[in-house]
């Protein structure tokens, strides 16, 4: 019997996430994709949209909890599947000084950003084969330390520097690993990150549109880009985040 041909997307209740969803759907060697996030309404709504191209399946789980990615597991050993794509998108920033944020804010945005990506990349990767892809949204903020977003920028540090390394580990299998590093993108992202504190100006200039950043994510990916930085704006930070962080930060913090 011929296996599924799944895609799995976390964070695909909204922004760049449901956007990678809707590309998905339409391509041929993707049967089926199970769409994680906690709001279940939101899934189902994303889910009804893609449901002309692709089958559905919706798996609400709060990433945050260590024990969420077996659920996941679960589904992939109920019936034979293979996995084509990993997209891991659910994150969340919080801006504020260190200590003015709570620690369960703090220690939240780890769990999310980097161990349930972690853990999520290693309950798949025995599912994947030749040809299939990891798409890890990093950030910008990967390339330099961020004061009063310090938490969120070096889980991303982490996230670049975790893609790197497998990446270089898996292409011998075939399978290739994509970090992003997007600048500003206009989602719900800064709603969240809000909460706690005010974003930069310069931030709110140079939004980027989540439709074709969502694109640009898609098409590295299928190519086997490593890394990918989608605007020119940010390619030039990351040339320019090679100079001294005492001093960058300077200027950015
Ligand atoms: N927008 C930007 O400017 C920007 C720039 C660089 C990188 N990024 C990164 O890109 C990724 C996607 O962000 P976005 O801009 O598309 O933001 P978004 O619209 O806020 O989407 C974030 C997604 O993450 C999910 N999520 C958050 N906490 C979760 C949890 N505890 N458990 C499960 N799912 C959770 C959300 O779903 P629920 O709320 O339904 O759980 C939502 O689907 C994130 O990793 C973000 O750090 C964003």
């Amino acid at each position: 019997m011929k296996k599924t041909r799944i895609a799995i997307v976390t964070g695909a209740s909204s922004g760049m996430g449901r956007e990678i969803v809707r590309l998905l759907a339409k391509r041929e060697e993707v049967d089926q994709i199970l769409l994680i996030a906690r709001r279940e309404d939101r899934l189902r709504d994303v889910a009804a949209e893609v449901m002309c191209h692709v089958k559905t399946e919706i798996l609400p789980l709060d990433l945050a909890d260590p024990s969420a990615v077996s659920a996941v597991a679960a589904v992939l050993s109920k019936e034979k599947k293979r996995v084509t794509w990993l997209v891991n998108a659910a994150g969340f920033g919080h801006i504020g000084c260190f200590d003015e944020l709570t620690l369960k804010e703090q220690t939240d945005m780890l769990d999310v950003n980097c161990r349930a990506l972690t853990a999520m990349t290693y309950t798949v990767l025995p599912f994947m084969r030749k040809g299939a892809h990891v798409v890890n949204l990093a950030s910008a903020a990967a390339f330099l330390p961020q004061p009063r977003f310090a938490v969120y920028a070096a889980s991303k540090s982490y996230v670049l520097s975790f893609s790197r390394a497998i990446g270089r580990e898996l292409r011998g299998r075939g399978i290739s690993v994509t970090a992003v590093c997007p600048g500003p993108v206009e989602t719900e992202f800064f709603d969240i990150a809000e909460r706690t504190g005010e974003v930069k100006l310069y931030k709110k200039l140079m939004m980027a549109n989540c439709e074709k950043v969502s694109r640009g994510i898609v098409r590295a990916s299928a190519k086997g880009k490593a890394v990918y930085v989608p605007t020119l704006t940010m390619k030039t930070m990351r040339v320019g985040a090679k100079l001294p962080h005492g001093l960058l930060i300077r200027f950015f913090g």
